[in-house]
């Protein structure tokens, strides 16, 4: 008889999308006459920039040539492409990484939702609440956690963020409400964060890091949305703090910076110097382990795909990338004072493509205020955890054209 992994009946059916889409659609059954504005998806709606295109045609006519023509490459990725992100992304920051610590992949999704594999099931884990999904399920589908009970797994340590902390979680051993938690081993941060757009300045990271230092604990430092910050203050990279080498791991994606969410091209960082231990308390090499994983389980990314990512990190692409970046965060600046002259408090969208807004009242009964009055789509806070109640959150990922007439119609339904 083949048994299932029973992990995956204790997780949570997430019906935030499809009771979105739900509602979506009884309201165009309800008024097939009036036009939808989704600032509710985090995808983005603007081409590739051009010089990626230009790469990616390149790229197929050498695989068209039997001279040039590539079978399998490298699985963790060709040098081109990790030279330039380690030069680019990470010497230029006056962060040290090397080109071998570099690991090429199809997603950040793939790669933070993967990387539980390497550590112990008996590990603690902290996530933050609000959170993107893919942390807290892909522990629940190893083993990690018991029940959901109300909304939240047994064993899971949460970090909350909230308006009193400024959306910025306290260190698992003092948490706002004083009360001492149990210690914790592998903590997921992600900043500029999805959802509430909050980004971390140096002191926060630098106690990050000092936490995991002192715990021989491991940071996975999701930085999907490096790309908008913009305050010169603010961290790109975990690795600009000192001795954050020997405890992290980070997770980068051209999804968001280079609108790659069609085209696919990640990166994961592991340091060599970071170590996890065995039973019998020996240090080892997490690059060793993270190595093996991959090169076990994947079998690198397309030629061309890698071809036009590095296009990213030539001059015109890096003048490009921060277009398609302003232009998005022009959006966000657009939602930002449009919820402030509503009297909405919200953070994010500065240096983030998200806009967390505090409606002071329950986030689906608001999700449907805007719905129905404005036919305009957001994201009920609460999907993404217990602390996003009160809050949605509002995407700058959409044409110019259609942020403008949501915001117009928005305030004409919360006049
Ligand atoms: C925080 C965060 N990490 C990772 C991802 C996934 O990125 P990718 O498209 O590279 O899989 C997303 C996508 O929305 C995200 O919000």
């Amino acid at each position: 008889m083949i048994r299932i992994n029973e992990n995956y009946t204790k997780l949570k059916a997430s019906y935030l999308f499809s009771d979105i889409a739900k509602r979506v659609a009884a309201y165009s059954q309800a008024h097939p006459d009036k036009s939808i504005i989704r600032l509710g998806i985090g995808d983005v709606t603007e081409p590739l920039p051009p010089v990626c295109i230009a790469a990616l045609h390149a790229a197929t006519d050498e695989m068209a040539n039997r001279a040039t023509f590539k079978g399998y490459g490298p699985e963790q990725g060709y040098a081109f492409l990790r030279e330039a992100i380690a030069q680019h992304d990470y010497a230029a920051r006056g962060a040290k990484i090397e080109p071998d610590e570099i690991f090429v992949s199809d997603g950040a999704k793939c790669d933070c939702g993967n990387i539980q594999e390497i550590f112990a099931t008996d590990i603690r884990i902290a996530i933050t609440d609000p959170v993107y999904p893919v942390y807290v399920d892909t522990n629940v589908m190893a083993g990690r956690t018991g029940a959901n009970r109300d909304g939240r797994y047994e064993g899971i340590t949460y970090l909350e963020c909230t308006a009193a902390n400024g959306y910025i979680p306290a260190l698992p051993n003092m948490p706002a409400s004083g009360e001492p938690v149990e210690s914790v081993d592998l903590i997921y941060l992600c900043f500029p964060n999805n959802p509430t757009g909050a980004v971390a300045t140096r002191a926060q990271l630098t106690a990050w890091v000092e936490f995991a230092r002192k715990n021989k604990a491991v940071i996975l430092f999701d930085a999907a949305y490096e790309a908008y910050i913009r305050d010169p203050q603010i961290p790109h990279s975990i690795y600009e703090i000192d001795g954050a080498r020997d405890v992290a791991i980070e997770f980068r994606s051209a999804s968001k910076t280079a609108g790659f969410t069609g085209t696919r091209c990640a990166y994961t960082v592991v340091p060599k110097s970071v170590m996890g231990y065995d039973a019998a308390g020996k240090a080892h090499p997490l690059h060793a382990l993270w190595n093996r994983r991959h090169t076990t389980k994947f079998n690198g990314v397309a030629y061309p795909i890698q071809k036009a990512a590095a296009a990213i990190y030539t001059d015109a692409g890096q003048q490009q990338v921060r277009a398609l970046t302003d232009f998005y965060l022009g959006n966000a600046k657009l939602i930002r004072e449009a919820m402030a002259g509503l009297g909405l408090k919200c953070i994010g969208g500065e240096n983030a493509p998200y806009i967390w807004v505090n409606t002071g009242r329950d986030s689906w009964q608001f999700f449907d205020l805007l719905l129905e009055k404005a036919g305009v789509v957001c994201t009920p806070g609460v999907g993404f955890g217990q602390c996003g109640e009160g809050h949605v959150r509002i995407s700058a990922f959409n044409s110019r054209e259609n942020v403008e007439a949501a915001l117009q119609r928005i305030a004409a339904a919360l006049k």
